[in-house]
């Protein structure tokens, strides 16, 4: 198995608003290995979130190549595309992103309802999740029910429903108190050290000096390792 899972060269995007060409990124060049935890920092509109949701194939690229586990997912159909997101990526956003009238639980299980798991082994894989994230005693909580920490702690089980093996956070803890924070960062640790890469956008200097492997700065779209 290769040590790369991110390899991204010339990574551009160009986003055209009426007559205003937005260039988001320009010619970014990224790899993440196995088992690395890098964190992406920038001032607000730098593009951050853009390349995040590149490497996650939620935004096509204008220009560049990027292999995801050695393979050019830039050259994929939508259907591919969206095979490669479900089964090798997770995502976890600041606001959490879980639907609000399902239980801990049933939020957990739904990536995985288009896998072909049976019904009891997807509620049995999201309550083995939600344990392994410290929440064995909230399976049934809904949403409004947790805490900002708990529903951060539902998301990141919810990304690892498929066993991806890259993670993708976007301010995880930008809705948290610092305690708290960095108790996801933690968390997001332990994962990237499980053969796995977690990538995470932060604005807090000390959680990216501190917990994670390499800290790359975006500004004006451009991005630059150190
Ligand atoms: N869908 C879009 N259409 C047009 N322009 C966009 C789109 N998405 C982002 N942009 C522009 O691209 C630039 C980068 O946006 P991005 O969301 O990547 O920034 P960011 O670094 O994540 O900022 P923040 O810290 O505020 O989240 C901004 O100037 C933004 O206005
Ligand atoms: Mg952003």
């Amino acid at each position: 198995m290769s040590g790369e899972i991110v390899e991204a060269q010339g990574l551009s995007k160009l986003y055209r608003k009426g007559r205003l060409d937005v260039p988001a990124l320009r010619l970014a060049t990224l790899s993440v290995q196995r088992g690395e935890f890098v964190t992406i920092m920038g001032p607000s509109g730098s593009g951050k979130s853009t390349l995040l949701y590149m490497l996650g194939c939620l935004v096509q690229p204008t220009g560049g190549v990027y292999r995801l586990e050695g393979r050019d997912v830039t050259r994929l159909r939508g259907d591919e595309v969206a095979q490669v997101r479900c089964s090798r990526i997770g995502f976890v956003f600041q606001s959490f992103h879980l639907l609000p009238g399902l239980s801990a639980q049933r939020n957990v299980e739904l990536p995985s309802l288009y896998k072909g798991r049976t019904r009891f082994e997807r509620r049995e894989r999201a309550r083995k999740l939600l344990e392994r994230v410290g929440l064995g005693g909230r399976l049934g909580h809904r949403p409004g029910e947790l805490s900002g920490g708990e529903a951060q702690r539902v998301a990141i089980a919810r990304a690892l429903m498929n066993d991806p093996v890259l993670i993708l956070a976007d301010e995880p803890t930008g809705n948290l108190d610092s305690v708290t924070g960095r108790e996801i960062v933690a968390l997001l640790r332990q994962l990237s050290e499980e053969e796995r890469a977690v990538v995470m956008v932060t604005h807090d200097a000390e959680i990216a000096g501190h917990w994670t492997d390499r800290v790359l700065h975006m500004r004006d779209g451009v991005l630059m390792e150190g």
